[in-house]
């Protein structure tokens, strides 16, 4: 949601910028724009448009931008005011001295920008952002001859301490060519550390491949960069001695490889996540989770659990609560993490709150960690990116180490969590003595192998694909499941219907005759999830039901299963497992079926209309 970038630097700022913003793409956006500083003129030179990079690159081909080593660049998910060129980033005040790229809120634009006009500020745009572009500008009238880079970092300080709700800020001022100020609170803000030039951005694919070296700036803090340093202080003026990571990102984990979309990447690569999973976090049959931080005692003491997630991750937590209770035997509670910091939520001592994400920067999700550690929990993370605003807010991390998501569907993210979830399950079994061994054993011996039979879905993706194909004219779908894989339901209907804007529903199979029978039909699809368990029977019931209705049935079932052929037109099989294993092999099909209806449909399958891949506002 919202890529920055920018550069100060010795070489030509446009096409590093235009490469940038290309990899924050995935992010999610409706419009974009470029600004840099004309050191000849002392002025800005800007192109904004809405649509595609591709549009803008297009407008900068047929009006080139002048020279210049210093910029900044956006892409815009439009928030306050529609996604047009004129609310497209960057934002210049009225006497266009500062120009400024924004991610995140500000929730008190109204009241400043009300003040603002009284002063005089004239406001083109329906955005937040350009206030502050106008109070900075208020701030900011050095001497055209004695311009220095304090003076930009002074009116900045003096702007961000009246701004509230979320902001990653890039700051450029027309009179300062080699200039750049940076400043973050709650969104996510990274400094890159090159020879001789420095660079912003929202994420570090934007920028692995110039600098490994990254600074990942901290709420209240902000930075001055010029081509030979960086400075970074508090927002108090206090100099803050950053530290400096080394990130280890491979071109090949951000780009396709062949592939025709990321998401068809992504579900490929799981297999091999997976695989890594289980070799660097069970040794000699004993799950070993390091960044967990909790000795076995602690574990035992655990009364409760809390999970809170946003979207996929929250389907992952929801399957996470069938299988701590059923291993650890402690009660667990999943909340939706946007109502869960709203919902006066009761937090004892001893209990545990889990936090899911991918991104680790999802608003929502650092909204209710916040809430709960000011309630005395203590927060494990469940993260993929490392360094993520989660990774440090949490008490304890455990990595997927799932490798960069592109694809705006969460596919090998998702598959990862639900790993972990397992791997966590069967520690915390272990330590508090709930787990019978050999049960335990059998577990472990299952997630080991389930690498091999993801391989063996993936071979045969090609009756899936058509299955996907024969049904991809509906223009509704029902996904149903029981027990385990009422979660599967769930994240099954919301790829359907991120990626391919077809209405689906997930429901447990039990409630349809509550309320959802009453949309059965000849016209609807009705995805049923039925793998050998011991609510079997009882989905075969559903998927009678449904039949007798004229519903279409597609049923994903166990391999060897005979009967379901009789009551279903389209069977996808999975591989044989543990039944409480199975909705990591049923997330496969669900996501293949939605990726091939989304390309029959003429889809956008990496990055859909409206959606964004890291939710960095409430
Ligand atoms: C997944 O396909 C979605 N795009 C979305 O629901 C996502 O899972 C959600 O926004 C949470 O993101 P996070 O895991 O980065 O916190």
């Amino acid at each position: 949601m919202c890529g920055i970038i920018g550069y100060v630097g010795d070489k030509q700022a446009a096409p590093f910028l235009l490469a940038g913003l290309k990899r924050l793409e995935y992010r999610g956006y409706d419009s974009s724009g470029i600004g840099i500083v004309d050191a000849r003129t002392k002025s800005f030179d800007v192109r904004k448009i809405n649509g595609k990079i591709a549009n803008l690159e297009n407008l900068i081909h047929s009006q080139p931008l002048c020279e210049s080593s210093t910029g900044i660049s956006h892409t815009r998910w439009a928030t306050h005011g529609a996604p047009t060129r004129i609310n497209a980033h960057p934002h210049v005040d009225t006497r266009k001295n500062i120009l400024v790229v924004h991610n995140g809120i500000i929730e008190n634009y109204e009241s400043l920008r009300e003040k603002l006009q009284s002063r005089g500020h004239r406001f083109v745009s329906q955005t937040d952002t350009e206030v502050v572009a106008q109070l900075i500008g208020e701030y900011y009238h050095p001497s055209r001859s004695s311009a220095k880079p304090e003076d930009l970092l002074a009116a900045v300080r003096k702007a961000v301490k009246q701004l509230k709700g979320a902001f990653a800020l890039g700051v450029i001022a027309a009179d300062q060519p080699g200039v750049l100020v940076a400043a973050r609170v709650g969104s996510p803000l990274i400094i890159g550390l090159g020879r001789g030039e420095q660079f912003i951005a929202s994420d570090v694919p934007a920028i692995f491949q110039h600098t490994k070296k990254i600074i990942y700036l901290k709420d209240g803090q902000m930075a001055l960069l010029t081509p030979q340093c960086v400075q970074v202080s508090s927002f108090d003026g206090h100099k803050v001695q950053p530290k400096v990571d080394t990130v280890n990102l491979q071109i090949d984990a951000v780009q396709k490889q062949g592939f025709a979309h990321f998401m068809l990447k992504e579900i490929h690569e799981q297999p091999q996540v997976l695989k890594q999973m289980f070799q660097s976090r069970v040794k000699h049959g004993a799950v070993v989770l390091s960044g967990i931080h909790l000795t076995d005692q602690q574990l035992k003491n655990i009364k409760r659990i809390l999970i809170v997630a946003c979207g996929t991750a929250y389907h992952a937590g929801m399957v996470g609560k069938y299988i701590i209770e059923s291993l650890a035997n402690v009660p667990v509670s999943v909340d939706v993490s946007s109502e869960f910091r709203y919902r006066n939520p009761i937090i004892h001592q001893n209990d545990l709150v889990i936090a899911i994400s991918q991104s680790g920067e999802t608003a929502d999700t650092l909204a209710a960690v916040k809430e709960a550690k000011a309630r005395g929990a203590k927060i494990l993370a469940i993260c993929n990116v490392v360094g993520s605003s989660l990774a440090r807010e949490a008490d304890a991390i455990l990595y997927t180490h799932a490798g960069p998501e592109i694809g705006v569907a969460s596919t090998k993210a998702y598959t990862a969590q639900l790993y972990m979830l397992y791997l966590l399950s069967l520690k915390l079994g272990m330590a508090r003595k709930q787990l019978n061994p050999q049960l335990g054993r059998k577990l472990l011996k299952g997630l080991k192998h389930i690498p091999v039979l993801y391989a063996k879905i993936l071979s045969e993706k090609g009756s899936i694909a058509h299955i996907a194909r024969a049904n991809s004219h509906f223009g509704s779908f029902l996904f149903l499941g029981r027990n385990i894989n009422y979660p599967s339901a769930l994240e099954g209907a919301l790829k359907l219907k991120e990626i391919s804007y077809i209405p689906a529903e997930g429901y447990a199979a039990g409630e349809m005759k509550h309320g959802p029978i009453a949309l059965i039909d000849e016209y609807r699809a009705v995805v049923c999830i039925a793998p050998e368990s011991d609510t079997y029977e009882k989905m075969i019931s559903n998927i009678q039901e449904i039949r007798s209705r004229k519903g279409k049935v597609i049923a994903i079932a166990t391999d060897g299963d005979t009967t379901i052929k009789r009551h279903a037109p389209h069977v996808i099989y999975i591989p044989q497992t543990e039944k409480l294993l199975t909705p990591l092999l049923v997330a496969l099909p669900l996501q293949l079926v939605a990726y091939y209806i989304s390309v029959k449909r003429g889809c956008d399958v990496d990055q859909p209309r409206n959606l964004a891949k890291s939710v960095t506002v409430e």
